[in-house]
């Protein structure tokens, strides 16, 4: 499968967001991620809708926003808005109305991505599956940078990209997050995802084209 990377931008210089987009576009990355988060759902506040809408004219790259918020649903339209891609929502925030709650991102024109955290089993992404663009797994307790990543993720990424053909969506996008290095990125590329989230790893390479370009292998 075509391998796609997306710089997390929670590690980037906030100051100077517009910069980073367009050099992170420069240096070849395939998507933002855009690490939304609302002091409950996990402890801090980062940034919200207003900001991906100022970075949206400064990057051609689809916006990754991965929404880790209670009520994700009463965000979209603010996201959509704003010029996102593709909406990420978390099956612990939005329990068994997930695949409504992704009808509703698609009913947009935007692509919806459902997110399970590494307490939550696989199998909870199944009924996602039937009609997700993308699915999200993490590999770390989402909320911080710089993590080390679960080992447990790539079982689970086994499972899902199984259950994947099962179901006959053999292309099903599966994003990874969370603690991937140049070390530890061949591991999850062979479990079955397609999607690489990375921060630490790009932002604190001194070159960070060739960061982008090993971690695509
Ligand atoms: C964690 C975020 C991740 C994180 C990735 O809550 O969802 O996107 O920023 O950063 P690294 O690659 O440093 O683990
Ligand atoms: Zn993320």
């Amino acid at each position: 499968m075509n391998i796609k990377i997306a710089p997390s931008i929670l590690s980037a210089d906030f100051a100077k967001l517009s910069e980073e987009v367009a050099l992170l576009e420069r240096c070849g990355a395939d998507l933002i991620h855009c690490d939304v988060m609302d002091g409950n759902f996990v402890p801090p506040i980062t940034f919200g809708a207003q900001t991906v809408g100022a970075i949206r004219p400064h990057t051609r790259l689809p916006l990754d926003c991965h929404l880790m918020t209670l009520h994700p649903e009463t965000y979209i339209e603010d996201f959509v808005k704003a010029g996102a891609d593709i909406i990420s929502v978390h099956v612990e925030a939005c329990g068994e109305k997930t695949p409504a709650v992704l009808r509703t991102i698609q009913s947009r024109g935007v692509k919806a991505c459902a997110v399970i955290n590494p307490e939550t089993r696989a199998e909870a992404l199944f009924p996602a599956m039937e009609i997700a663009d993308m699915i999200l797994v993490m590999s770390v307790h989402p909320g911080y940078a710089g993590q080390k990543f679960i080992v447990d993720a790539l079982d689970k990424i086994r499972t899902l990209r199984a259950h994947a053909v099962k179901i006959g969506r053999i292309a099903l996008d599966i994003e990874v997050d969370g603690g991937i290095t140049e070390g530890n990125v061949k591991e999850v590329i062979s479990a079955g995802a397609n999607v690489i989230v990375a921060g630490s790893a790009i932002f604190s390479s001194p070159d960070r084209e060739a960061t982008i370009s090993r971690l695509r292998g």
